[in-house]
């Protein structure tokens, strides 16, 4: 029988409670046509580019769920979608109830202070001509937290030492920080709108790996004392594997696999996350058998019809090659959206050890 057949719940295993953000049919698409006149003379079709294509993803309150995925996949439009940086081609993203894809700058606005972002880079997400005092009080002033300025001199400095700098830090420019320090800075800003939901795109990937470390516990740190809820970016396996709760695999701007994170590393079911989770080395010499996974990743403006993975997947047969496979839930509280899965065709069973946890990186799983 095959093994989606058996399973009754994708329940998300129990630690947390109702969603506090739901993601349904979520699609943005972004035309990269050329020019009107050049399509026209040169007889080219319009072009577009499906970068989020129907996705669904459940995130409960004090929840941190990871995304991961090869560049290109989607991920950073997924960000972008739920802080409303983009508006969203269909779908929903349900904030606590309430539907926020495609609301208005102004109809966005009371949603903005409970939903902040930390993007990778964090000088060029602070500016440089103003000093850290302003950048870190320019949110309180926005939302109207604090007044006076008195009142909000005294909030800066509490929100710099919350994230590990110096009161007096305030008075400095971006420029006289290292890229760590500059990473506490958005984090303060960000904290600043007293947010519920922190969206981190590769928080860490700018910074050397003992600082990534320092970053990571900062941020599970604040998560414990403020309860806050993450949706965390990144491409470095390891660190989502330790840091997130669940997980969630992307491919062409389809969400492939999603699962609590220790399953989804011990137990990978979608032949493309074990694609992926075969490109950490094996440190711990199991011996254990690898997936011959070949070619790149397709253009994402003529994606493979049927399962866009079917070009690359070993497990492919006739019918990948035609129809989109739905997401199914499977054992472990997971979800795949794979037809081998489906039939029983492909593998499963635990095939890896968990990935080794990077240098100083405090882990969810203990
Ligand atoms: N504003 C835009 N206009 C046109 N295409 C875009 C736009 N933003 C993103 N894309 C395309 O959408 C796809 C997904 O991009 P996205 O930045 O979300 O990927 P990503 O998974 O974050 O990649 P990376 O790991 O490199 O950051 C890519 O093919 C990208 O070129
Ligand atoms: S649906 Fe088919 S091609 Fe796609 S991952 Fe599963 S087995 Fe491979
Ligand atoms: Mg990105």
């Amino acid at each position: 029988m095959s093994e989606a057949a058996v399973i009754k719940s994708p329940s998300t295993e129990g630690r947390f409670g109702h969603a506090m953000l739901k993601v349904e049919g979520l699609r943005r698409y972004f035309d990269v046509s050329a020019p009107w006149l050049n399509r026209v003379i040169g007889r080219q079709p319009r072009q577009i580019l499906k970068a989020v294509d129907g996705i669904d993803f459940e995130i409960a309150r004090g929840e941190t769920f990871g995304l991961v995925g090869e560049s290109g996949c989607g991920k950073s439009t997924v960000a972008r979608l739920i802080v409303g940086l983009h508006g969203p081609t269909d779908g929903s993203i349900t904030l606590e109830g309430r539907n926020i894809a495609g609301l208005t700058r102004r109809q966005m606005a009371p949603m903005r202070r409970r939903l902040q972002m930390i993007f990778q880079d964090p000088y060029a997400s602070l500016n440089p001509r103003w000093r850290v005092r302003d950048i870190i009080a320019e949110p309180i002033r926005a939302f109207d937290l604090v007044s006076g300025d008195q009142a909000i001199a005294t909030r800066v400095g509490e929100l710099l030492t919350f994230v590990g700098l110096n009161p007096l830090d305030g008075e400095k420019f971006p420029h006289e920080f290292s890229g760590g320090q500059r990473q506490r800075i958005s984090i303060a800003r960000a904290l600043a709108s007293e947010p519920e939901f922190l969206v981190c795109d590769e928080p860490t990937s700018a910074l050397d790996v003992s600082v990534q470390a320092q970053i990571l516990n900062l941020m599970k740190d604040l998560q414990r004392e403020l309860g806050l809820t993450y949706l965390f970016i990144s491409h470095n396996l390891a660190v989502v594997y330790h840091i997130s709760d669940r997980v969630g695999v992307m491919y062409l701007g389809k969400l492939v696999e999603v699962a609590p994170s220790k399953t989804l590393f011990t137990t990978p079911r979608h032949p493309y996350t074990r694609m992926l989770l075969d490109t950490i080395p094996d440190l711990d010499m199991t011996g254990r058998e690898r997936m011959p996974v070949a070619g790149e990743v397709p253009n994402p403006i003529t994606p493979p019809p049927g399962c866009s993975f079917h070009p690359r997947c070993p497990f492919a047969n006739d019918r990948c090659r035609v129809e989109a496979p739905k997401a199914l839930p499977v054992s472990g509280g997971a979800t795949v959206a794979c037809h081998g899965v489906e039939e029983g065709r492909v593998p499963s069973g635990p095939i890896l050890a968990p990935p080794p946890k990077p240098d100083g990186v405090a882990s969810v799983h203990g």
